[in-house]
């Protein structure tokens, strides 16, 4: 199918913050009707006329959330918030954007202790990390600006996503441990994906064919 089934409407939840202009810019790359309101104003929901679709702007780590319950069909999502959230949804493709890389990091003085503490946006995926590595911590849960854990004693460590580097840089932390690798997926809905599998299908399609065809 080359254009969206008219009798098929798709709502898509795009994350607001970090990998939101990116994940913009792909959108307009796919074809996609982009309109400046998604882009500049502070409203939620964002229908686009005439297109049978529909933006809500949600913040990252719900994107999932709104999408297993069917509140909207499809969402746009990092890796690090599928791992950490566990939401019943098909991960239908890796965009190849929002490239990072979920990181142990530390102070460079760091020293084993007998009851290590390690601070996160991410408790479940530091959990998991530090079970699979035979070591128990104690797993405390940030909801931003983790880089401070370790330069003022709340925890040994922090288990963060890294993209440039700078934040660590600039607070005086350092890469230990690299976790795994994390990009921006397109997400649907389980029963979207059967109902309105053409129109499902053609946003995956319009899609994959800006994802470079070496790394699809
Ligand atoms: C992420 C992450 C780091 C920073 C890393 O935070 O938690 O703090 O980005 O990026 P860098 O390596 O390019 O410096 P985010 O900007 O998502 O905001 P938050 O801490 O408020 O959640």
């Amino acid at each position: 199918m080359s254009s969206l089934d008219r009798s098929q409407k798709l709502t898509i939840a795009m994350p607001k913050g970090r990998i939101f202009e990116e994940a913009v810019h792909f959108l307009q790359q796919a074809g996609l009707q982009v309109t400046a309101e998604l882009q500049d104003s502070r409203k939620l929901v964002i229908p686009v006329e005439n297109a049978q679709l529909e933006f809500i702007l949600a913040k990252p780590t719900d994107v999932p959330t709104y999408v297993e319950y069917g509140v909207a069909d499809v969402g746009v999502v990092g890796k690090d918030v599928l791992l950490e959230e566990e939401r019943d949804v098909y991960e239908l493709l890796d965009l190849q954007i929002g490239y990072c890389r979920m990181m142990v990091a530390g102070m460079p003085d760091w020293k084993p202790t007998e009851a290590p503490r390690v601070a996160t946006k991410y408790p479940k995926i530091a959990s998991r990390y530090f079970r699979e590595q035979g070591q128990q911590v104690e797993v405390i849960k940030l909801n931003g600006s983790v880089e401070l854990a370790p330069m003022i004693g709340l925890a040994d460590r922090i288990v963060d996503i890294v993209s440039t580097g700078r934040t660590l840089k600039e607070n005086g932390l350092i890469e230990l441990e690299h976790i795994c690798e994390i990009t921006t997926r397109l997400i649907a809905n389980r029963a979207s994906y059967r109902m309105k599998s053409g129109a499902v299908d053609d946003i995956a399609q319009k899609f994959m064919e800006v994802i470079p065809r070496s790394i699809r």
